[in-house]
């Protein structure tokens, strides 16, 4: 007879499954137990710490990496009163309304390769929410997943070093889960799986897939490199062909034509090809 982690494991996206007669979404929690419960890796939520509110998930993750937190801890709250996004915007981090968590990893790679774990940890994302809510989740370079064209999720990658060279990476995600409806200028430009699907998705779920992709990702490209994902991560881009107006100590219109293996986006404008780096510039469509 398969023991209750099993029938759990082997269910993530069959809801139908039931334990003792109750369906899995009502057994299995958000908090550590639940999420724990679901994850197939050894590295990747290999510790994860809930918390009821913090400032921001990347500075408790920072707090802990310097403090000599292994690679593939997790850090996760249910509320932030301070939650950053990237280019010094804040994250709408609403109580018990999305899930907020930051991954630290300790990759031997150079400074100028972090923005890639950016593209990594999207593509995790990404292939997480397709499967676990049946949506078209894309992946809008760098960090934002989108479903029909409004952002799901959010991605802020930052490198410490505590000496020479790089000691960690935070990588914090932000996904919007249970919104309604987004105000103000939120309102045309953000979404959430509740207003997509309807339904109120069952957070350990979701964060479980999103680590057990990321283990996959992650390994795959410290072993590999980029290209172990390149063709998935082109395919599921929402930017290639299409008109996007960057945003940076230039800002012009553009027809995104390509991503290259190193991570960049390239460009083309007035006929000539330019290369966008990832912490240089914002990108609207
Ligand atoms: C962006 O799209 O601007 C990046 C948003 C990143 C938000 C997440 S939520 C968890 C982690 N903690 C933070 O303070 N920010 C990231």
């Amino acid at each position: 007879m398969k023991d209750k982690k099993t029938i759990i494991h082997n269910s993530v996206n069959n809801e139908a499954v039931t334990v003792k007669g109750h369906r899995l979404s009502d057994i299995v929690e958000f908090n550590e137990k639940g999420v724990k419960a679901l994850l197939e890796g050894k590295v990747i939520g290999n510790s994860i710490v809930f918390f009821d509110s913090v400032v921001s998930t990347n500075d408790e993750a920072k707090n802990m990496g310097f403090d000599g937190a292994r690679e593939g801890s997790v850090v996760v709250a249910l509320k932030q009163t301070g939650g950053r996004g990237s280019k010094g915007r804040s994250w709408l981090s609403c109580d018990g309304e999305g899930i907020f968590c930051s991954v630290i990893t300790r990759p031997k790679i150079a400074f100028s390769d972090v923005p890639v774990i950016t593209l990594i940890a999207g593509l995790s994302v990404c292939r997480a929410l397709r499967k676990v809510t049946k949506t078209d989740a894309l992946i809008k370079w760098p960090n934002d997943i989108v479903i029909n064209g409004k952002k799901i999720c959010g991605i802020l990658s930052e490198s410490y070093t505590a000496g020479e060279g790089m000691d960690f990476v935070v990588t914090g995600i932000g996904i919007n889960c249970d919104n309604e409806k987004f105000e103000g200028e939120l309102e045309t430009i953000a979404t959430s799986v509740m207003i997509e699907t309807g339904e109120k998705i069952n957070k350990a779920y979701l964060l479980a897939e999103v680590l057990n992709e990321f283990e996959k990702d992650y390994f795959a490209f410290i072993k590999y490199g980029f290209e172990a994902m390149y063709d998935e991560y082109k395919a599921l881009s929402a930017v290639i062909g299409k008109n996007v107006r960057i945003n940076g100590a230039e800002s012009y219109y553009a027809e995104a034509v390509d991503i290259k293996k190193s991570g960049e986006l390239v460009v083309k404008a007035d006929g000539k090809e330019r290369t966008v780096y990832a912490n240089e510039v914002s990108l609207r469509f």
